[in-house]
Parts: structure tokens; C-alpha cells; sequence
């Protein structure tokens, strides 16, 4: 079994990415962490509990993480998620408490234990990127417990946010930017998953209504509903689902090494992610002024009939 962590703002799609990791036999889900982002961290935390109570899961820790972003105040996405995150379902609400340390804690524990034994874990973060930020600046020493990043965030193509940013990179870009250099700095993998592959992995509301025998399969179903009903589709996307599907099967996606920044000022271009696809860009990672931008793996393709169906 593979170890994960997600990290996440749930969130609709946010909520598919933690029913799978919560059931999926390959992944052993060692804890979860949340961050403000689509919803204010006090609904993010319900929601997340919530979601793993109907996954038959309350022993999985959830730790509550930072409430905003490390400078910029804080935007929401309640228009895409619903008034409580999570499509203003009626559905009962988890009463399960959370664990008692911060987020940043939890990930340094579980990271450090990953480092001590060698069963390095795989990060999954589906939220703006405050909690890892804050982890990798304080406790960088927990980096040793990772296999590898894959991120929920950025784009090469257009955003979604603005026209250039994507949301969870937009919503903190300092975040981003910290997390980046650690794959530089600490020799971390990572694998950006972004909107680029993001609305490719649909499920359709047929498909959805199919699911059905277990409180998952009934929550699973409402989530796709809602989201078809945001976009006035017959099918979604699980949207940040997808990242959990690519841990789990990376032969489904298509990834190549290109050298990524966060852009921190631009009046209309701030938080989106600059992938430098320049056939001579890796030329760039020998910056000799120190200013070299780290070179991840970019999702630029995705099997989305093979991850819809690993979903269902
Ligand atoms: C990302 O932003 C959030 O609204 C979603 O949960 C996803 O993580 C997509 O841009
Ligand atoms: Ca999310």
C-alpha cells in the first residue's frame, strides 16, 4: 500500500479526492490537513470530516491548518462549492472531533515517523498551498519523509480564477512559490497537476446515478450531481479526484520536466504558474544568479476514461 497525505479546502472535488483515497485498497491514508480556501477553514474541517465519516473512515487524523493565506486575505470559491462547501447537501454533518495539533504539526509527525522507518510518503495537496509552505519553512527536516509532491494547483494554459491564474495557486502565491524552491532546494519530486489535465477525468451523471449500496457510493453520486448542475452539464469533472487517481496510477498521465515559477506581482498575471515549455528551458536551471526556477513534472495529458472508472 501506498502512504498518502492529502492536504485539502473541501470542497466538491476536493470531497471525490478523499472518497477515493479514503477506499482505494492501494492507498493507506495516514492523515488529512486542511486549509482555507473554497470555504472558510471552520466548513473545510466539517466538510472533510464529514466526508470521511461517510467513506467508514473516523479513524483517519484531520488536522485543522492555517485559515488564510501566508499575506494576501483570503477569497473564496462558495459560487463553485455551494454556501457550506459542499453543494449545501442534506446530509449529516460529522460531530467527530479533530486531532489536537495544528496541521503543520500532524505533517511534521507522520513526515518525521516516514523518514525514521523509510516508508516514505506520497503528499497530496488539493488546496491552496499555506500548510505545506508553512511546513517546509519550519520543519524542513520533514521533506526526508516524502516520496514525492503531487499538487492539485497552476496551469500552463489559461487559469481559472482570472485568465491567467489558477485557484489554488492564486489564492496564496508566496505559498506556491515556497513549495516550488523546495523542490530545488530540498530535492523534493513533484508532479504538478494542474488545469491542463484538471477537466479531463469526467464522470457522467448517468454513471453517477448508477452508484449506489454504501453511504459512499450516496455521497459520491451527490457530489457529481451537484457539480453537474454548477456547470449545467450531464457529466463533471471529479476535478482534485483526478490527483489522487494519478498516485494511485501514474501510467494515466502524461508528464514532462519543465522549469516552473509563481508569478508574485503582474497586475492581471499574479499566482499564475510560468511554465517555461522552450525546447532550450532546461538550459535555465543553471541560473548562475541563484534565481533558477526548479524544474517539476507537468501534467500535460491524462487518461480521463481510465481515472473516471477507477473513481466509480
Ligand atoms: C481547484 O480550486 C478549487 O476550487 C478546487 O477544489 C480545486 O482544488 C481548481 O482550480
Ligand atoms: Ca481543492
Amino acid at each position: 500500500m501506498k502512504p498518502v497525505i492529502l492536504d485539502v479546502d473541501t470542497g466538491l472535488d476536493d470531497a471525490c479526492a478523499l472518497l477515493l483515497a479514503a477506499r482505494h485498497p492501494e492507498l493507506d491514508l495516514k492523515a488529512v490537513t486542511c486549509a482555507g480556501g473554497n470555504v472558510g477553514l471552520d466548513d473545510v474541517v466539517l466538510n472533510t470530516l464529514t466526508v470521511l465519516d461517510a467513506a467508514g473512515r473516523p479513524d483517519v487524523p484531520v488536522a485543522r491548518g492555517a485559515a488564510v493565506p501566508l499575506i494576501q486575505p483570503v477569497r473564496m470559491a462558495r459560487h463553485v462549492h455551494g454556501a457550506d462547501g459542499l453543494g449545501d447537501l442534506d446530509w449529516p454533518r460529522s460531530t467527530r472531533a479533530t486531532d489536537p495539533r495544528h496541521a503543520v504539526e500532524l505533517l511534521r509527525d507522520v513526515l518525521r515517523e516516514a523518514a525514521a522507518t523509510g516508508e516514505l510518503i506520497t503528499l497530496i495537496p488539493l488546496a491552496p498551498l499555506t500548510n505545506i509552505a508553512l511546513l517546509l519553512r519550519t520543519y524542513p527536516d520533514a521533506a526526508a519523509g516524502l516520496r514525492e509532491i503531487v499538487f492539485m494547483g497552476g496551469a500552463a494554459g489559461i487559469g481559472n480564477a482570472t485568465a491567467s491564474a489558477e485557484f489554488n495557486i492564486w489564492t496564496d502565491p508566496e505559498a506556491a512559490a515556497i513549495v516550488l524552491a523546495a523542490a530545488g532546494e530540498l530535492g523534493v519530486p513533484m508532479t504538478m497537476y494542474g488545469l491542463d489535465v484538471f477537466y479531463d477525468v469526467v464522470v457522467t451523471l448517468e454513471q453517477a446515478r448508477a452508484l449506489s449500496g454504501s453511504q459512499s457510493a450516496e455521497l459520491a453520486q451527490k457530489l457529481i450531481e451537484k457539480r453537474c448542475e454548477r456547470y449545467e452539464a450531464d457529466g463533471a469533472s471529479i476535478g482534485d479526484g483526478g490527483a489522487v487517481c494519478a498516485v494511485i496510477d501514474p501510467s494515466g498521465l502524461t508528464t514532462q520536466p519543465f522549469p516552473v515559477r509563481v508569478e508574485l506581482s503582474g497586475s492581471w498575471s499574479r499566482g499564475r504558474t510560468i511554465v517555461d515549455t522552450r525546447d532550450w528551458s532546461a538550459d535555465l536551471t543553471s541560473d548562475p544568479h541563484g534565481q533558477a526556477p526548479s524544474t517539476i513534472q507537468v501534467a500535460t495529458a491524462v487518461d480521463g476514461k481510465r481515472y473516471a472508472e477507477m473513481w466509480l
